[in-house]
């Protein structure tokens, strides 16, 4: 398995089908949504990928915005098979280190569902601490956590 970045603009074409196959599997961010994010220089896509084989080879997927001084994950995505093996550390490993090639910048952010304990762990897992709590945040109600690690803060990147 290797972490691939997807370069935004030029590719979105050429990943177009691929996106539209693994959206649909996932049931978790339409595929549209995620072409107009990356027709954008700011959205950034890093994606888990098992190689040549029978289609779809992608297993998971970060999608990130970046400003200037501060980063958000948009979304993290590991396909249900392939769960609990680190993927979703890799993926945010990837995001890192390409952050970290950035000197302005000072922290990545995101919003996760306080129910969400897979997630809490798998950014706990990488360092990240909750800085804030959202009250009912979500459209249905439920809270969002606020989690953030600064960039200068270890030696991951
Ligand atoms: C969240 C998600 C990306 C994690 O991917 P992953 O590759 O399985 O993550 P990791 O393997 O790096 O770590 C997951 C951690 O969660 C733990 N975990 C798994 N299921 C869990 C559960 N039901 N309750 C609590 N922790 C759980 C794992 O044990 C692991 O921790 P450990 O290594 O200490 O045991 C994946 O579950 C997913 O895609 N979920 C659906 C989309 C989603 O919710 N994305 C996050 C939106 S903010």
């Amino acid at each position: 398995m290797t972490i691939k970045y997807i370069e935004t603009n030029t590719s979105v074409e050429q990943i177009s089908s691929l996106l539209d196959d693994l959206c649909s599997q996932w049931s978790f961010w339409p595929a549209e949504q995620t072409k107009a994010c990356l027709s954008q220089n700011e959205y950034h896509l890093h994606v888990a990928d098992q190689g040549p084989g029978k289609p779809p080879n992608w297993t998971g997927a970060i999608l990130s915005h970046h400003g200037p001084f501060s980063a958000d994950i948009i979304y993290l995505y590991v396909a249900p098979d392939h769960r609990g093996k680190g993927l979703a550390q890799q993926l945010l490993a990837s995001l890192w280190a390409r952050l970290g090639k950035n000197a302005t910048m000072e922290a990545l952010f995101l919003e996760v569902r306080a129910s969400n304990l897979p997630a809490i762990r798998a950014y706990e897992k990488f360092g990240m601490k909750q800085v804030g709590h959202r009250k009912a945040y979500y459209q249905d109600g439920e809270d969002a956590l606020v989690f953030s690690k600064e960039t200068m803060s270890d030696s991951n990147n």
